[in-house]
């Protein structure tokens, strides 16, 4: 018996694999500075640094790019994909840009004045980089248990209304001027939140004068949980239930590189209530993107986006994707290593500070898990951690954040169960040295958003002592 559904596609085209020598890796790593974003790409084997804009594109995806229409102004491929947003999602209007970011951007410009406080469920790293930008600051209302790696709640992405409302009663909501909600949360582990949620989250909105906006990069994953785990919603279809989510909302953005199927791309909707926030950035696009019928993106782009969004809604593809990464979860979580629970929607979350509790959170745990990971097998992935989350402002002290997690995140269409078994295998195998993992320090780092570009080298102190049963026979001195 298969473990993944199979999948509902037969593969056209094939992109070779090249698989290297641990000591070629061991070198890739010193020159990386140990960060997964400087490798070269050529010296991986299994990418699993990200699902965005790594997704394989189908025959009809490919067909649309032929007749993309590159002209500069009114180009007929933006009309197709403007279509094809409103079919799916409902709003009306649409500008497109360059990818996720860049919408983004101007939202946030446009939207947020000085002082303003924005909630979300949880953050997004880019996401709150424009709103900090833009002179927002940034709340978690996202529920508790998303922050407990261990809890099986289904509903990790949930708002929770009453820190929401705590915010409202401190700041008042002329200050707390939005929400912004995202589904299949990316920094708690890919985990949803219910329709059922989403609904009271508006409901409180609309009683307080309060927008919501919605960044719904992953939506599709988040509608198929709602379907297949929601009371009520299974005779639904996919799309009737991206169409609810929208509507609960005034506006939203999107990275279309991740349920756009697409390899590039990004766009900002609203709601036609919406019009004067949106003259306001279209009259921006132009500045900062490109004209309002193609924002950064070119024809035949809009054009293949048009197709993956409609493709995007279909359940059966939503269900092997899901199943693929149920498998990888499962493989891991029974060889006993720390994963976040339950398994999410775009990938699978190691709990660094469970795997490796004897290096402290300073010492970077998922950053260094994640570089000995590419070191004993060639995959790579990302941490979600201390990292990413980034310094405070006032104190200049990392963040520290609850979830130090590292993430193998699954593209579209891509890997087959061949790959998600080799990738279990590798770490599983790193689990079972995990003692003798070193922790880093960081040489060099940018500013803003630091995870992309630090440089790291290892911790020399000396490791714990560790018994024949890999059981640490001294505690560490920095414990959670
Ligand atoms: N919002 C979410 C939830 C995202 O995951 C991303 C990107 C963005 C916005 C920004 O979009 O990359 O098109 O500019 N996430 C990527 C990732 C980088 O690997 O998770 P973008």
């Amino acid at each position: 018996m298969p473990r993944c559904i199979p999948e509902p596609y037969r593969i056209k085209m094939v992109e070779p694999l090249r698989m290297t020598t641990r000591e070629h890796r061991a070198a890739c790593l010193e020159k990386a500075g140990y960060n997964t974003f400087l490798l070269h790409s050529d010296d991986v084997f299994i990418d699993l640094l990200t699902d965005s804009g790594t997704s394989a594109m189908s025959d009809r995806q490919w067909g649309a790019l032929m007749v993309g229409d590159e002209a500069y102004a009114g180009s007929r491929s933006f009309d197709h994909m403007r279509e094809s947003i409103e079919d799916v999602m409902g709003y009306a209007l649409v500008i497109p840009t360059h990818q996720g970011r860049g919408a983004e951007h101007l939202f946030f410009q446009n939207f947020v004045q000085p002082g303003d406080i924005i909630p979300m469920n949880m953050y997004f790293t880019t996401t709150r980089a424009h709103l900090e930008l833009a002179g927002g600051e940034f709340r978690d209302v996202i529920c508790d248990e998303a922050h407990d790696t261990s809890s099986d709640f289904r509903w990790k992405g949930n708002v929770d209304i009453e820190k929401l409302d705590g915010l409202v009663e401190q700041y008042g909501s002329e200050r707390v001027r939005a929400i912004s909600v995202a589904p299949d949360v990316n920094m708690a582990g890919g985990q949803p939140f219910s329709l059922q949620n989403l609904r009271e989250v508006r409901a409180y909105c609309s009683g307080h004068g309060i927008k919501v906006f919605l960044d719904i990069t992953r939506i599709a994953e988040n509608a198929w949980f709602i379907r297949h785990n929601e009371a009520g919603f299974a005779d639904w279809s996919i799309k009737e239930i991206i169409r609810e989510i929208c509507s609960n909302s005034d506006g939203a953005w999107m990275s279309s590189k991740k349920d756009g199927l697409v390899n590039m791309g990004g766009f900002l909707a609203m709601q036609p209530w919406e019009d004067e926030l949106f003259q306001r950035c279209r009259s921006q696009v132009v500045v900062y993107e490109g004209l309002h019928t193609y924002g950064g993106m070119s024809g035949r782009d809009m054009e293949s986006l048009a197709v993956g969004l409609r493709e995007v809604c279909e359940d059966s593809y939503l269900s092997c994707r899901h199943s693929q990464i149920e498998l990888l979860h499962g493989l891991l979580a029974r060889a006993g290593v720390p994963v976040v629970n339950p398994c999410g929607g775009h990938g699978v979350f190691l709990d660094a500070r469970a795997f490796l509790p004897h290096i402290d959170q300073d010492h970077y745990p998922a950053q260094a898990l994640a570089a000995e990971i590419f070191l004993e097998c060639g995959v790579r992935t990302m941490e979600r951690g201390n990292v990413s989350a980034g310094r405070d402002p006032e104190t200049g002290l990392n963040r520290r954040p609850k979830l130090e997690l590292v993430r193998l995140a699954i593209p579209r269409r891509v890997y087959t169960e061949s790959h998600l078994e080799y990738t279990a295998e590798g770490i599983i195998d790193v689990y079972h040295r995990r003692h003798a993992v070193r922790g880093l320090d960081i040489i060099s780092e940018p500013a803003v958003l630091r995870f992309f570009q630090s440089r790291f080298s290892q911790h020399t102190e000396t490791l714990p002592v560790v018994d024949s049963e890999h059981h640490l026979a001294v505690p560490p001195p920095h414990y959670w």
